[in-house]
């Protein structure tokens, strides 16, 4: 099967094409191409992404990115004939619903133009299985998903949600704990704007931790690590963001905001991060006796976050299952894979962008 992949729920406009096959009863695939063209330095002037510029821009893009995909392997004339793709997976949410909305309806125009099924997405779902691709297989060359012992719990972390799932299989997935305010991306984004870095400021908070830790910089101030000891799996991160203005504006009072301070205050606000991040994802382990460990979404980039886990695994003496770098943003190979993985029941060319969609429950 050769499946369209179509990712459009906030700032990455992105397609992918993979092939799929069953070889003794195995799941198999094998990435023909995916394609991402981030808009990000376009919010950035915003600070944040701006819903209707995304739809704008994803209009504007998805054509030419097809263009790109298919040209080089069905020809300029690819639109008009019978191409061996079988399937379309899109995003139908969570997302920005004017983004998800073009995706969708891009999608439904090829679906009826080459008369083959459209499949709707979890872009959750997308980051869940795009943690089980192997990451050193070659373009082009067949590969399993990594095998993966159940019960799992994954830990989303991304710009939009901050989720603990209980995988009992794929496709039957059960939320047990998530933010009660922000998604940590969101924190990482809001506290890099208050120390006045650049949008998506996740990997630029990172590399002022990092910068300290190697200049063995001590943080000035003390954040606090929000529900570490809640009974419950839940997060919150909008009172920590908050710790950080006030620490910010006092300093700026006393006329001590320094380069200095910042990469100080960096690595306290990552630490206690992943302090929180860590402690609930250890008790989810334990509490519903996980086999394995899955960490998605965009920060899931983050260095000291990746080692953190790593050492959580190694420690309950499971696996752990990391995307590799260039696909722990948002991209479509997730969105195809997921969509390959789906009951062929559940195909649907009615679709509807479901914006504050979280991950269905079976
Ligand atoms: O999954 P993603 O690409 O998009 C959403 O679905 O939201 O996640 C984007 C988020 C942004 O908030 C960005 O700041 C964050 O991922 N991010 C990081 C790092 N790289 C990206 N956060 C912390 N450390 C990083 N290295
Ligand atoms: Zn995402």
């Amino acid at each position: 099967m050769t499946i369209l992949g179509i990712e459009t729920s906030c700032d990455e406009t992105a397609l992918a094409l993979l092939e799929t096959r069953e070889k003794s009863g195995v799941f198999e695939c094998r990435v023909i191409n995916s394609l991402v063209h981030s808009q990000a330095e376009l919010h950035s002037a915003y600070g944040g992404v701006y819903p209707n510029l995304a739809k704008r821009e994803h209009q504007k893009n998805l054509k030419p990115l097809l263009e790109k995909l298919l040209i080089p392997i069905y020809g300029n004339d690819f639109m008009e004939k019978k191409t061996d793709i079988d399937l379309i997976a899109v995003t139908e949410g969570p997302g920005l619903e004017p983004a998800l909305w073009t995706g969708i309806v891009f999608a439904q125009k090829l679906s009826s133009k080459w008369h083959i099924p459209v499949i709707p997405v979890n872009h959750m779902e997308g980051h869940i299985v795009g943690s089980l691709l192997e990451s050193d297989t070659p373009q082009g060359s067949w590969q399993r998903l990594k095998y993966l012992p159940l019960p799992a719990i994954a830990l989303l972390i991304s710009g939009g949600h901050t989720e603990l799932v209980k995988i009992n299989s794929i496709g039957d997935y059960e939320i047990v704990g998530q933010t009660l305010d922000d998604a940590v991306g969101e924190a990482f984004d809001k506290v890099a704007r208050l120390l006045g870095l650049p949008y998506p400021g996740g990997p630029h908070i990172s590399l002022l931790a990092d910068q300290a830790r190697d200049l063995n910089i001590q943080s000035q101030a003390k954040l606090p690590r929000p529900m570490l000891n809640s009974k419950n799996l839940d997060f919150s991160f909008s009172g920590l963001k908050t710790a950080v203005l006030y620490a910010v504006k006092k300093t700026q009072e006393n006329n001590n905001f320094t380069e200095e301070y910042k990469k100080g205050l960096a690595l306290e606000f990552e630490q206690a991060v992943s302090d929180v991040l860590d402690l609930k994802l250890r008790n989810a382990v334990q509490k519903y006796n996980s086999l394995s460990i899955i960490i998605g979404g965009g920060v899931s980039a983050n260095r000291l976050l990746r080692q953190t886990f790593e050492k959580t695994a190694n420690e309950f003496g499971i696996p752990l299952f990391l995307p590799s770098r260039h696909i722990s943003g948002d991209n479509a190979l997730m969105i195809a894979i997921a969509g390959a993985l789906h009951d062929k029941s559940s195909y649907s060319t009615e679709l509807c962008a479901h914006g504050t969609k979280r991950l269905s429950v079976k």
